[in-house]
């Protein structure tokens, strides 16, 4: 069964994976705030990105750079002046509408308008006369572009020179230490460079609930290869990306690749495939992977006068590497791995119950501890310091013991222990699987063996 998005956004609240940006106040428009479950599913999706990325790539290597940086960053990458979105008022209802948008809305997201120009965008508005979604009329103002990045100043004095810039993405972080970290890593190309952190976007049209917000994490690696070796790299991260998703438990049926069309390419872009994941709104871009080529170094070695090129000490040969870069967001792999993972389940005895299949390296809680009775609590808490130093566990002695095993089936967690009467005889457990529900009878002492063989992350 597939959710519709009022109910994952319901369901995720409801069980603690994510609220309303400041709710108490009457909330913030698009801001999210992750609940003790959804923090602990974003941690370890970037705790896997991180492993498959960078622990287990002799090429790669990670990087926390700042968020604020020197406004001639975005000046060199093009963002200042050229990051903007087509935007068009409603003259009726006063409303504001990305014209690209409102293209792809129309066509049911068959034509993809990211590349036209303006003129273009207005001509197809025109002739197929496009309403307002909101209410209908045909009467939209030109477009004028919607500076995208969010400004603030530093220091005390706010003018032109205290200005500076929420990052818009991760990658320039990266770009402006290509020099130190080819100095001082010892990587030689290719070499990849991972970044984890917040970005912002003043988008206008943010919403379908955490798939397009204003502030959120991007997952980049920019990997900086011989540009005669370009097309093999791209060809090789956009799979590895692809198998990625897959090795999160995200079914294959749900995923494409979507390779761009020439016009639609970023300035900066020589090819981009979008992997896309059909959500309850049809098929949305997950993940970009993109070549984009030396733009970035010879922009950045431009404005800095720095040279940011690369010797080949075996070939003697210098160069400015070629960049292929997929870029990720936390938040839209949290979604789809959240909505993909959901199943309502009609049991053998005619009840449903609903289960989150979570891949057991991305469930928030991995085991759940539970005595049958709260008499049983001094032997189900030692239970819990074994395994809890091991792995993360939850503690639950409220309600019946199939009221508790629905509670840990909705929120994914892989495992049950259940702390009985025969525990207090022979020191055995239950052990309950999340998806086959079935139960084995385990004794205490190898209770961390039998979760390490099972659980890795
Ligand atoms: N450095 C390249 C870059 O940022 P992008 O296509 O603008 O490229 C890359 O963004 C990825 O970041 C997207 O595929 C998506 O996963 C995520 N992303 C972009 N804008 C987002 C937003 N407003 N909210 C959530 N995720 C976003």
């Amino acid at each position: 069964m597939k959710l519709n998005m009022e109910k994952i956004v319901n369901y995720a609240k409801t069980l603690g994976f994510v609220y309303q940006g400041s709710e108490i106040y009457g909330g913030l428009s698009n801001t999210w705030d992750y609940g003790p479950l959804g923090v602990e599913l974003k941690n370890n999706i970037k705790k896997l990105w991180w492993k498959k990325f960078v622990q287990q790539s002799k090429n790669n290597v990670g990087l926390d750079s700042a968020i604020f940086m020197n406004p001639d960053v975005w000046v060199a990458s093009g963002h200042v002046g050229g990051f903007s979105d087509p935007l068009m008022d409603c003259k009726e209802c006063n409303t504001r509408h990305r014209a690209d948008k409102l293209i792809e809305d129309y066509t049911n997201q068959e034509v993809n308008a990211g590349g036209f120009s303006n003129e273009e965008l207005e001509a197809y508005i025109s002739q197929h006369d496009i309403k307002c979604p909101n209410c209908g009329a045909k009467n939209f103002t030109d477009i004028r572009q919607f500076e995208l990045m969010f400004k603030t100043h530093q220091g005390v004095v706010e003018n032109d020179q205290s200005t500076v810039y929420l990052r818009p993405e991760t990658a320039q972080g990266i770009f402006v230490n290509f020099k130190n970290i080819a100095r001082t890593s010892r990587k030689k190309i290719p070499f990849g460079i991972c970044q984890i952190g917040k970005s912002f976007r003043n988008e206008i049209t943010p919403g379908n609930f955490i798939f397009r917000t204003r502030e959120f994490e991007q997952m980049e690696l920019e990997f900086f290869c011989h540009p005669s070796e370009d097309n093999k790299w791209y060809t090789y991260w956009r799979d590895f990306c692809f198998d990625f998703v897959k090795s999160m438990g995200v079914k294959q049926d749900n995923l494409r690749v979507r390779n761009h069309h020439n016009e639609e390419l970023s300035h900066y872009s020589k090819a981009t495939a979008d992997i896309e994941y059909l959500f309850p709104f049809g098929w949305g871009e997950l993940w970009g992977i993109a070549n984009r080529t030396d733009y970035d170094l010879l922009a950045h070695s431009k404005q800095s006068g720095e040279r940011l090129d690369y010797l080949d000490q075996k070939n003697n040969e210098r160069f400015i590497p070629y960049c292929i870069e997929p870029s990720v967001s936390v938040e839209r792999l949290l979604l789809a791995v959240f909505i993909d993972s959901y199943e309502e389940e009609t049991l053998d005895n005619g009840e449903t119950r609903e289960v989150l299949h979570l891949h057991p390296d991305l469930a928030p809680y991995k085991i759940a501890v539970l005595p049958l009775v709260k008499k049983l609590g001094k032997k189900a808490e030692a239970v819990y310091d074994l395994v809890s130093k091991e792995f993360m566990t939850e503690y639950d002695t409220s309600g019946n013991i199939g009221r508790r095993y629905r509670r840990q089936d909705a929120i994914g967690t892989p495992y049950c222990i259940t702390i009985d009467y025969d525990t207090l005889d022979d020191d055995t457990v239950t052990i309950r699987d999340r998806d086959s529900m079935e139960q084995v009878r385990i004794k205490i002492s190898e209770l961390n063996e039998y979760f390490n063989k099972r659980l890795k992350l």
